[in-house]
């Protein structure tokens, strides 16, 4: 009798299954491991970043600027700075640097004092200022005013408001006199002292203390020229009636107009504590007009 072999493609079947099965379940542990490593979170652990350091830098980071960083060593700081609200990617080596150099302080203030270019020294490469709002151009020790630059709608401000021979924006002018009358309702007399100076005067006043004082000295009180915020047209010193400028800081009208200035546009330029932003002493009587939007801010 002969037997009719039909098990052998039954068996063969069931080895090609089992094959089959293996293959893709490894085929798929595979396929996972290979995308899994083409993520920013694999490489950044392969660059020595904590699981825990990988989330704020795939959150606050967009993909170009992880590339960068995945060009660069393991810096426990990058993970500091990228969750700081003011962090600027293209600052970040500007950060990295000054951190290195000021490890005793916090990453707060090392964005903040890269951000107004305290890691630079004071008239170091300074950039010529943005001039398109008027209201807002910066002018201080970075960025600068041309030799030639006179600022547009320039009035003369009424002797009931100010002391003889100044002139300065006329916007300025009428936030001023409106500032004025509400110090006079509340019982103070404030008025300009000194308002805008054109680039030759400017630098004659910086010239005139750098002969008095020294450079170092000067530079903490006078703006060189073509730095001067007083070139604008939208800043002012004031002073009580009574008082010299200088004396302005001990007057109840100080008091007032540094609670109250903000509601008319002005903002204290120069204040106390931020000596080492600004760089220049202390001084009550300077404010700028910026807008009473932004002083409000400001003021905040
Ligand atoms: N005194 C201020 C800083 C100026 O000279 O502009
Ligand atoms: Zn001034």
């Amino acid at each position: 009798m002969t037997k009719i072999k039909v098990k052998k493609p039954i068996k063969i079947s069931f080895v090609f299954l089992v094959l089959l099965i293996v293959l893709l379940i490894f085929g798929n542990k595979f396929y996972k491991e290979h995308l899994y490593k083409q993520t920013y979170e694999y490489k950044l652990l392969e660059i020595n970043y904590s699981l825990e350091e990988t989330k704020p830098l795939i959150k606050y980071l967009n993909q170009k600027e992880i590339e960068y960083i995945l060009t660069k060593e393991y810096n426990s700081n990058i993970v500091k700075l990228v969750q700081d609200k003011y962090f600027i990617f293209n600052n970040l080596e500007r950060y990295i640097k000054y951190t290195d150099k000021n490890n005793d302080k916090d990453i707060a203030l090392i964005i903040k004092s890269v951000n107004v270019n305290r890691d630079l020294d004071f008239y170091e490469n300074p950039t010529k200022t943005n001039l398109e709002d008027k209201h807002l151009m910066l002018v201080n020790k970075y960025y600068f005013l041309e030799e030639n630059y006179i600022p547009e709608n320039l009035n003369t401000v009424s002797l009931s408001y100010s002391y003889e021979g100044n002139s300065i924006n006329e916007e300025v002018i009428n936030a001023f006199m409106e500032l004025s009358s509400d110090a006079k309702n509340s019982g103070y007399t404030i008025v300009i002292n000194s308002s805008y100076r054109d680039y030759n005067s400017q630098k004659e006043v910086w010239e005139s203390r750098k002969v008095l004082y020294g450079t170092r000295k000067a530079d903490s009180f006078a703006a060189r020229a073509g730095h001067s915020e007083h070139q604008t047209g939208f800043a002012i010193d004031v002073a009580d009636f009574f008082d010299e400028e200088d004396t302005f800081g001990n007057t109840d009208s100080f008091i007032w107009m540094k609670e109250n200035c903000y509601k008319h546009g002005f903002i204290l330029r120069y204040p106390a504590d931020k000596e080492d932003i600004t760089g220049y002493s202390y001084e009550p009587w300077h404010y700028r007009y910026v807008g009473k939007e932004v002083a409000n801010i400001i003021k905040k």
